[in-house]
């Protein structure tokens, strides 16, 4: 049995994260399924945002499937649960596919994954104070840029793509995003790929006016956040966008989208995103027919006029789940 740890976290992620473990568990039961807890909620029950039990947990589990957590805006002394854990389970690659599930979603004609940077970059979180300023320490090493290249080289040749664009800034921040670019070029020689580059801003338009250039991008953390919601809001938004944090031993599925107060408890959160994010971790433990299996209902179920409130539709995150689960067969 692989081991999967469940973390709900807070607002919608208790909606969503249950009703996609619930279309899994129709297809598999390779799995063992184990709860843990972490985010504002868990904080106010057990102290903690994320507790040592759920770290020890973690790590030794195959995958975990995560909801969204709510970042508490008064507590100054706050630091991300979610980047902690990213940073203390090693997950280097954060993986996010940006594909419309069908022609009618969404206004992009994009299919391509986004492979971004996860560990340094602006998100080191050190920043001090000098005189009336803020500094920021921005971190970019050439063994993590070199790990994501060779990362995004290696998920291309899996999946069949040409070519792959590094995504930067050094006409401006020449050393250290230069660094990133010195470590595509070398790392694509001979790789069989095609090497190509492309300013950041530049990348933020060409992803509306050329879509169809991009098979996957490479590219550092802050970038790699913006442009990946960028291109989640094109193939539907954030109720359709999955994401995975992928490490040498460990990995975390999750759905691009936060906890969304503005809907928690409303019982209308699109649970797709999180359903696809658990396909991503099917195909991650080698259950990739159980994938296909989900994700040809989930077509199927968007073919029949079946969706939740964001996508026009009028069906409740557990209804449109069942629409879901009753077509895994069809
Ligand atoms: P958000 O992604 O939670 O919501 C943005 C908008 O999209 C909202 O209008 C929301 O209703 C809608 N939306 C998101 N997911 C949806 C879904 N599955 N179905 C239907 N509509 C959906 O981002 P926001 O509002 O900026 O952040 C809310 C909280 O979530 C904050 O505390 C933020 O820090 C946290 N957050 C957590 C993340 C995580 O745990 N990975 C990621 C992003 C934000
Ligand atoms: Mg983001």
């Amino acid at each position: 049995m692989r081991k999967v740890v469940v973390i709900k976290g807070d607002g919608i992620g208790k909606e969503v994260i249950p009703e996609a473990v619930r279309v899994i568990r129709q297809v598999t039961d390779k799995l063992e399924w184990i709860p843990a807890h972490m985010g504002l909620e868990c904080n106010a029950i057990y102290g903690w945002y994320l507790p040592p039990r759920t770290i020890e947990l973690v790590h030794e589990s195959d995958a975990v499937l995560f909801g969204a957590i709510t970042t508490p805006i008064a507590d100054p002394n706050y630091r991300s649960p979610l980047l902690f854990l990213r940073r203390e389970l090693d997950l280097y690659a954060n993986v996010r596919p940006a594909k419309k599930l069908l022609p009618n979603i969404g206004v992009g004609d994009l299919d391509m994954v986004l492979v971004r940077e996860n560990t340094e970059g602006m998100y080191t979180g050190i920043e001090r104070e000098e005189g009336d300023a803020i500094i920021l320490e921005r971190k970019v090493s050439e063994k993590a840029c070199r790990r994501i290249v060779r990362y995004a080289i290696s998920l291309s040749k899996r999946r069949g793509l040409k070519r792959i664009h590094c995504v930067h800034k050094a006409n401006v921040i020449r050393r250290s995003d230069g660094l990133f670019r010195r470590v595509f070029f070398e790392e694509m020689e001979g790789s069989g790929l095609e090497a190509r580059e492309m300013l950041v801003d530049a990348a933020a338009a060409a992803l509306i006016t050329k879509p169809k250039e991009f098979q996957c991008i490479v590219t550092l953390n802050l970038y790699g956040d913006i442009l990946s919601d960028e291109a989640a809001a094109l193939v539907g938004g954030l109720g359709f966008t999955p994401c995975g944090n992928i490490g040498e031993r460990h990995a975390v599925f999750e759905p691009c989208h936060g906890s969304a107060p503005d809907i928690a408890g409303k019982g209308m959160a699109n649970p797709t995103a999180t359903i696809l994010s658990g396909t991503m971790m099917l195909r991650h433990l080698g259950l990739c027919q159980e994938a296909e299996r989900i994700e040809g209902a989930l077509k199927r179920a968007y073919l029949d006029g079946v969706s939740t409130p964001d996508a026009g539709g009028h069906y409740s995150t557990v209804a449109f789940t069942d629409e879901v689960v009753r077509r895994l067969d069809a």
